[in-house]
């Protein structure tokens, strides 16, 4: 087996004004369903949306990034207890999935579900991008796609056929993440080692320069993923998750 796409792939942000044929959506979503899920519950569901009116409802959701609206498909990927539950009331079984534990078992089905449909229609020569400001707007956006409760939105795919060759990000080094046996925590030494080629990249030098700061972290942090918006919409998605019928214990 070709291993060289693991090594070469990157998020594809431009689409050409092309569609893709439904089948070829569907029998990609089909294969994906070979990915592991908790007890092999599924608790997964894939909202394909192609209509553009339905796409524009969707865009300021998303902070009206681009790729959304250039896509001729996206699809988002929530966390569903509600099929579940509903054949455990059919079998005259008493579901106990109303909390958060079921919530966190259902969101990595999910992720892992919709990373397994990224991997393959990359394989098949498409272009995806991963939004995780779903999880920002899952209120919003489970209005629009008429969830129903204990159904949470949790990452949207934009799928479309790459315009043009999009370019490769750079990583960490292998050693920044592989702990032998324990967790080794890092030294302020190892931090610097570990992330110096990284801050050198000309890219994210500019990037430093652009936002007026004096560092790449501070980038994260004050303009990227401050405090502020983390806790706002922390609330946000706590508050959805309830309402949603997974509520926090007692
Ligand atoms: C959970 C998740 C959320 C993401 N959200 C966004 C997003 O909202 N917008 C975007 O342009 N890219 C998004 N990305 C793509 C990342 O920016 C991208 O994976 C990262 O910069 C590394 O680039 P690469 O995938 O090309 O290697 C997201 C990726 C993941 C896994």
């Amino acid at each position: 087996m070709d291993m060289s796409y693991f090594k070469n792939r990157r998020t594809v942000r431009k689409y050409k004004n092309e569609a893709i044929p439904m089948d070829k959506v569907k029998s990609m979503l089909e294969d994906a369903m070979r990915a592991p899920t908790t007890g092999n519950m599924q608790l997964y569901s894939a909202i394909i949306t192609t209509d553009n009116e339905i796409k524009q409802q969707l865009a300021p959701c998303h902070f009206n990034q681009p790729q959304l609206m250039q896509a001729p498909v996206v699809i988002t990927f929530c966390a569903d207890f509600n099929r579940f539950n509903k054949w455990c009331e059919y079998g005259n079984a008493v579901p106990g999935y109303d909390n958060f534990l079921s919530f966190m078992t259902a969101t990595i089905d999910a992720s892992i579900y919709a990373h397994q449909f990224n991997t393959i229609a990359e394989l098949n020569g498409y272009g995806c991008c991963h939004l995780g400001t779903t999880n920002y707007n899952a209120p919003q956006i489970a209005k629009i796609l008429h969830l129903p409760k204990f159904v949470v939105p949790i990452i949207t795919l934009t799928l479309g056929i790459p315009d043009g060759e999009s370019p490769q990000c750079e990583r960490l080094p292998v050693e920044a993440v592989i702990h032998m046996e324990t967790y080794h925590d890092y030294s302020t030494a190892d931090i610097e080692r570990l992330h110096k080629e990284k801050e050198e990249l000309e890219i994210n030098k500019k990037f430093v320069e652009e936002n007026g700061k004096t560092h790449l972290a501070q980038v994260f942090t004050d303009v990227r993923y401050t405090k502020a918006n983390n806790e706002y919409f922390s609330k946000v998605l706590h508050d959805f998750m309830v309402e949603s019928g997974f509520k926090l214990p007692e």
